[in-house]
């Protein structure tokens, strides 16, 4: 059986520092937030639901008992930049303080593709969700509540393509039905394991999958709004003419021949590109952000191929 070392890459116990504060300063996410709070707590703590019917119908409702085979299964899809792989890494931070219980971040290998071996896919993938199950049943809190496991697959289109794709290889399709089975072996099991696929390829997921998610999140790029936020954050200790601001979400936004910025467009390459400019001899000022916005293309929007 393969060990936990080889399926996933180190395992990190949430809420940490780094991570919470990710989770804070992503911009536009709101209602998935909220989404992804209220999933994972009654699937970590079912009584709440319980709770709730008592206190708004007076009784346990049937509808509730529906909740109880689901999958625990969500996707995030969208465009790049846009996080996908940022909310999946950092939502369990938020949930550990919900449920004051830690949350362990599992992150698939990519590895775990195997090498091609015929069966060898199909049971590291076996062995994933196995181990998944047996650390979930482990650490529960003193009101008899389970840590939340979360499993990221980021990528997820290289794992879980459709089956019906015609290049695809025999052992390929098999680690899409393990995983299947790996899923459906959640869904009822008792024990707290999220497992969320993150793809900017979500066309190419597998139906089967697809119709197991409990919920997909479309990812998308930010508005002038969310752009403002996103500056501001970034460049509030600095002084600038508020007027730049203004300019750098306009310079940013989209045109007729050209999408607007990704989230990480600006955070990761129009900040670091202008500072890149000042350093080492001038200040970081309204002219060179000006200027590097002017230049910089955003990101092409990621066309699924059809
Ligand atoms: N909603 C957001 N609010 C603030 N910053 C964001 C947001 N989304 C992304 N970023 C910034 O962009 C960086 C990259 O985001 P992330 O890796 O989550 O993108 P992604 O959607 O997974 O993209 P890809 O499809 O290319 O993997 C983040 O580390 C963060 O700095
Ligand atoms: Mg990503």
């Amino acid at each position: 059986m393969a060990t936990q070392d080889d399926l996933f890459q180190p395992v990190i116990e949430l809420p940490e520092p780094i991570r919470a504060e990710r989770y804070r300063r992503l911009v536009g996410l709101t209602d998935t937030k909220v989404r992804l709070r209220k999933e994972a707590t009654l699937l970590a703590d079912p009584d709440r639901l319980r709770r709730w019917a008592n206190k708004h119908h007076g009784a346990e409702i049937a509808a509730t008992a529906l909740f109880a085979d689901r999958a625990p299964l969500f996707v995030f899809a969208g465009d790049v930049g846009c996080g996908k792989s940022a909310l999946a890494e950092s939502f369990g931070c938020d949930l550990a303080d919900e449920l004051d219980l830690p949350a362990f971040l599992y992150r698939l290998k990519l590895a775990t593709r195997g090498s091609g071996l015929v069966g060898e896919m199909t049971s590291l993938i076996g062995d994933a969700f196995g181990h998944l199950l047996v650390q979930g049943k482990k650490s529960k809190n003193s009101r008899g509540i389970n840590a939340v496991s979360i499993l990221v697959v980021d990528e997820a289109d290289a794992l879980v393509q459709s089956r019906a794709a015609q290049q695809m290889h025999h052992e390929d399709r098999a680690g899409v039905d393990a995983f299947l089975a790996g899923v459906d072996s959640l869904a009822g099991a008792g024990v707290p394991v999220l497992v969320v696929l993150c793809t900017n390829r979500v066309g190419a997921l597998d139906p089967a999958v697809m119709r197991r998610a409990a919920a997909t999140f479309t990812f998308s790029r930010p508005d002038d709004e969310q752009r403002r936020a996103v500056l501001g954050n970034a460049l509030h200790d600095i002084d600038l003419a508020p007027a730049t601001i203004r300019q750098l979400v306009a310079l940013t936004g989209p045109t007729d021949n050209r999408p607007g910025y990704t989230y990480s467009d600006l955070t990761q390459r129009l900040i670091p590109a202008a500072i890149m400019r000042a350093f080492p001899d001038d200040p970081l000022t309204d002219e060179i952000l000006l200027a590097v916005a002017r230049q910089l293309a955003p990101s092409p929007i990621f066309q699924e191929a059809t």
